[in-house]
């Protein structure tokens, strides 16, 4: 009786009518989906058509979320940390950084492509703040940190921006190029060098007064000709408006001390800002420098004794 009333005929045919109808869907479902996948294959393989795979290089790629990153140190450093450039356009900033190199070969930046930058930040270091260094970057960064008042290239705007990251972008594409942008070695027109070479012979140029450059005492060459300062900085300071150089030669903690102004290397520096009418003095382990090497070396016989 149960069975009976569970299966009868005219239920089963309602059952198989609309199953019919539904396979009816099913194969016009599916009709749709196939066309549907055709017509996306196509699209993509035209798609990567437009965009390229883009140059390879040898070098890192551009650094993971580079735009946010230098549109968050610019509202840093001018809403925090520099308060007299407040007034700075940081998304307009971001724009110009990022015209200099998008959409263009990697190898043929130049100078000019970041010229509408640097007009925009155009920031000045005021008389006697300036500090080069080379080989020193950690401890100049820890000194000007300390100190307050003097800039590294990389306490002014543009370097802030910029310091240890990598960009570059590509001729195919708007985008950025993530995979790998090209060594130094490869060409020196990339986007980094060229970006470092303007700003450092900027940062020179507009230097006044006296001013100083961190040497690494504990190399062999404190002073090197072929380091950006070397080759850039010293030639770009203004002997009308740069009075003096002053050198401060630093030695490791620990390391072997010796009196690095009397120098082949450090004499060749000096021999350079002289002829460019600047006075040059030198100075082994500048004491204000010595005192934070000291605070990571508190019980070394140097830090306990000789000061
Ligand atoms: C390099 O850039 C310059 C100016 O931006 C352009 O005239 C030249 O065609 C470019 N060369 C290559 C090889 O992309
Ligand atoms: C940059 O600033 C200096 C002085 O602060 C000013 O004389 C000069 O005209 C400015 N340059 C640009 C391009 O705004
Ligand atoms: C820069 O330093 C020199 C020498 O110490 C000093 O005569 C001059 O007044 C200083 N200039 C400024 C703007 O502080
Ligand atoms: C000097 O150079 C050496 C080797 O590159 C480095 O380990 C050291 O930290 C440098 N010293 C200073 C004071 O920057
Ligand atoms: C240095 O000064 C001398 C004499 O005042 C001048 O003839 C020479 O051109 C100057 N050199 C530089 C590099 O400014």
């Amino acid at each position: 009786m149960a069975n009976y009333e569970f299966s009868p005929m005219p239920r089963d045919e309602r059952c198989c009518r609309l199953s019919r109808r539904s396979r009816v869907c099913l194969c016009l479902g599916l009709l749709v989906l196939v066309a549907c996948a055709v017509v996306l294959a196509a699209a993509l393989t035209w798609s990567r058509a437009q965009t390229p795979e883009p140059l390879a290089w040898n070098g890192a790629g551009t650094t993971r979320n580079l735009l946010e990153l230098v549109l968050g140190r610019c509202y840093s450093y001018t809403q925090l940390v520099r308060l007299d450039l407040r007034s700075k356009d940081c998304p307009k900033i971001l724009d110009a950084f990022k015209n200099a190199f998008i959409s263009k070969n990697p190898c043929n930046i130049t100078k000019e492509d970041y010229e509408p930058l640097l007009d925009l930040v155009n920031q000045t270091v005021p008389c006697n703040k300036s500090l080069f260094w080379s080989k020193s970057k950690d401890l100049a960064h820890q000194y000007t940190r300390v100190q307050g008042e003097m800039f590294t290239l990389e306490d002014t705007l543009l370097g802030y921006l910029a310091d240890d990251l990598t960009w570059c972008g590509d001729p195919g594409s708007a985008e950025l190029n993530h995979q790998s942008c090209p060594h130094w070695n490869e060409c020196l027109s990339n986007p980094g060098s060229v970006f470092w070479k303007v700003i450092s012979q900027k940062f020179a140029e507009s230097a006044c007064g006296v001013v100083q450059v961190m040497l690494n005492g504990s190399l062999s060459e404190p002073f090197r000709k072929s380091s950006t300062f070397g080759s850039v900085e010293v030639f770009n300071l203004d002997p009308r408006k740069v009075h003096t150089l002053q050198a401060w030669v630093m030695h490791d903690i620990g390391g072997i001390s010796s009196d690095s102004c009397s120098s082949a290397s450090i004499n060749e520096l000096k021999s350079i800002v002289t002829e460019r009418n600047m006075t040059f003095t030198c100075q082994n382990n500048y004491r204000p420098v010595r005192f934070i090497q000291c605070v990571k070396n508190p019980e070394h016989p140097s830090c306990t004794s000789e000061i």
